[in-house]
């Protein structure tokens, strides 16, 4: 019999995916429901089929799984930027242990033990994590919101979000608010949105005004009485947009002027201090950054005789961090601010490197044809992992050790697959929660070079 839409079943959820989402079978057809948790009997109706899985709201919790818990916000259900609140935090960090367990086995057919893939380290306590948010612009009641989108939607989320950042930038945003609408900055015309970023070191707070054309018009006045009222900004930038699209809002920081103050933040991970610029990446959760890099530097234990590759390097942060024994440092990114960042950095933290400006796939080929012999690569890429490219330039480097960082178990499996092809063993695996209430998880993987096929 096939599944009926708008029917109401019976069901027992027996797993999650990797959206957080309650999976169960009816007829032998997958069905996912939003907000069930494994081990839960639940009433539910069919709300849709998208391909081959159906999709299912919960009208009755028939047996609640012991790690059920209230979630803290009032927007949990709509705002869609946390899916996991429903969820304990300890049930949180099994999911995600499970998470990069499932991965490793299905996508790269590892065929490892479940023990293998070490406890999440997790945060004591894990809210108001966030170092840095893009928020959209919008008017309620003639005033000016700064907010998320909803999930898969245009619309702004119905409240602010108080549960991701620290209060000191919930207390900003709200004065930031309240300055744009004394200031009547029409948001229609004049404002797309904004990008904070919080240093704890610093105790300072980087704003870009991301601006649409018509911006200009009270724009000193604003900017002086900002940072009149938050004595803790350490500088103000305006990003012009040019064709008022949203689209395009998480990059469009890249081309922003000074209007106050300094260009740069800083920020301290362990010893270590890293200059900031807007549009550098700098990872998202600082108290959990120096777990991730503490051990990266534990499992590439580097010696005065290692020459380290830092790919997808940043501000050259990790590398920094973990290579200051080793005889040679050598760094690329993708972008242009973060290579001037990491140049500066390694100097600050007195270290000699070398960084490259462009794509690790297009910049590792020339450094093999110059020599390069890197004995440990770092990896880190962004969400959709390594090029292919790249890694046949790894393939022919046969460094002894990769240490891979990833915020995607799926990529990460998928290119450990074709790394396990080029002889390399998985040794260590270490999630890190640096995305606690969302189904995010960060992974350190360490492999090393079995001789077998390299070069
Ligand atoms: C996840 S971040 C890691 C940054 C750094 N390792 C850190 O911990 O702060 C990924 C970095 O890869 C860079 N990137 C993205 N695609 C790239 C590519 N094809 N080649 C080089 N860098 C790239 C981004 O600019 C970003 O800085």
């Amino acid at each position: 019999m096939a599944i009926v839409l708008n029917e109401i079943y019976e069901v027992e959820i027996t797993g999650m995916n990797h959206d957080g989402n309650g999976v169960t079978r009816i007829e032998g057809e997958v069905v996912f429901v939003k907000g069930a948790l494994t081990g839960e009997v639940l009433k539910i109706r069919i709300n849709k089929k998208y391909k081959s899985v159906y999709w299912a709201e919960i009208l009755q919790i028939l047996k609640t799984c012991k790690e059920r818990v209230n979630a803290v916000c009032d927007v949990y259900n709509s705002c869609g930027g946390c899916k996991l609140q429903h969820l304990s935090y300890e049930g949180q960090l099994k999911f995600k242990r499970e998470l990069v367990f499932n991965a490793l086995n299905r996508i790269a057919k590892a065929n490892i033990d479940s023990e293998m893939v070490r406890p999440v380290k997790g945060m004591r306590k894990p809210y108001n994590y966030r170092n840095k948010a893009i928020l959209f612009a919008g008017e309620e009641a003639g005033k000016v919101v700064l907010r998320f989108k909803e999930e898969a939607s245009n619309k702004l989320a119905p409240e602010s979000c108080s549960f991701l950042f620290p209060e000191k930038v919930n207390l900003f945003l709200k004065k930031l608010e309240q300055l744009f609408s004394k200031h009547e900055v029409a948001v229609e015309d004049a404002l797309l949105g904004v990008m904070v970023r919080y240093s704890s070191y610093m105790d300072k707070i980087q704003l870009v005004i991301i601006a649409k054309n018509q911006f200009v018009r009270d724009t000193d006045l604003l900017i002086s009485d900002l940072k009149n009222t938050c004595s803790n900004i350490a500088g103000i930038g305006l990003a012009m947009h040019k064709d008022n699209k949203a689209a395009d809002m998480f990059s469009i920081y890249r081309g922003v002027e000074i209007v106050f103050g300094s260009k740069y933040l800083e920020e301290k991970i362990g010893e270590k201090v890293y200059r900031l610029s807007p549009a550098s990446f700098f990872q998202v959760n600082t108290e959990q950054t120096k777990i991730l890099y503490d051990c990266v530097k534990e499992f590439a234990a580097l010696n005065s005789e290692d020459i380290v590759l830092d790919a997808y390097c940043g501000t050259g942060t990790i590398g920094i961090y973990a290579a200051d024994k080793a005889a040679k440092l050598i760094g690329i990114d993708v972008v242009e601010e973060a290579i001037k960042d990491a140049k500066y950095n390694a100097v600050a933290n007195e270290l000699v490197a070398d960084y490259y400006k462009g794509k690790v796939e297009d910049i590792l080929p020339k450094l093999l044809k110059e020599g390069l012999m890197p004995t440990v690569v770092i990896l880190d890429p962004p969400r959709k992992g390594c090029d292919k490219k790249m890694l046949k330039a790894l393939k022919q480097l046969a460094p002894n050790n990769i240490l891979y960082v990833s915020c995607d178990p799926s990529t990460l499996a998928r290119d450990i697959k074709i790394l396990f092809e080029y002889g390399y063993k998985l040794i260590k695996i270490q999630p890190v929660d640096m995305f606690p209430q969302t189904t995010h998880v960060e992974c350190i993987i360490m492999m090393t070079n079995s001789g077998s096929k390299g070069k």
